[in-house]
């Protein structure tokens, strides 16, 4: 991919401190035409390393939510607010993710999902342009301005929220099963009846 076609960034120096913490630029991953995009904060360790979103623990429970919900992560667009892992995994300051959305906002019109998937509480802060308690909020569908488009947002916690709270995991798991269902991807009874296959 070019650095033309909205989707890639191959060279960045906005934010020093990033620069400085990063091996690599972590891009989206996923079907260029995706109707589904998730949306994460910035990568972490894993990412770094592998140069892809949610390769970590929480891609493992992303994935699993996908293929309960009947898809598979080469269904769907992966991608982060900010490109470049913070230091010590902080949260990406507000200046970061300001200079990381044009990158976004190319993406997302590149792409031109019906939906995207927020997880956690920095990327549906960041689309929303509010305050969002995203335990109560979540599964729920709002519209958010995104450059010079409406986009279709749904509110997901942050995968990782269901390793340190158990309580979670439905509010992760319902919130993946209604976006396959709006989105149209999923087969009519989730993944089971894919069961009949074998
Ligand atoms: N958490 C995120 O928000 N993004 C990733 O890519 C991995 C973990």
């Amino acid at each position: 991919m070019s650095e033309t076609d909205g989707l890639c960034v191959e060279s960045c120096e906005r934010c020093p401190a990033l620069v400085a913490s990063r091996s690599r630029i972590v891009n989206g991953v996923g079907p260029d035409d995706a109707d589904l995009l998730f949306l994460g904060e910035a990568p972490g360790q894993y990412e770094d390393e592998g140069g892809e979103p949610f390769v970590g623990r929480s891609g493992d429970v992303l994935d699993e939510a996908l293929r309960d919900a009947g898809l598979s992560r080469a269904d769907v667009r992966i991608t982060n607010c900010v490109r470049c892992r913070p230091p010590d995994n902080r949260d990406p300051h507000k200046e970061e993710l300001a200079n990381c959305r044009g990158y976004l906002e190319a993406e997302i019109a590149a792409v031109d999902p019906d939906l995207v998937v927020t997880l956690g509480k920095v990327p549906t802060e960041h689309l929303l342009d509010r305050s969002v308690a995203v335990t109560k909020e979540a599964g729920e569908v709002q519209d958010a301005r995104v450059g010079e488009r409406s986009q279709r947002v749904l509110i997901s916690v942050h995968p990782a929220a269901t390793l340190y709270d158990a309580s979670q995991r439905d509010t992760f798991t319902d919130a993946i099963a209604h976006a396959a269902e709006l989105s149209g991807l999923a087969d009519a009874d989730g993944g089971q009846s894919r069961l009949g296959d074998y």
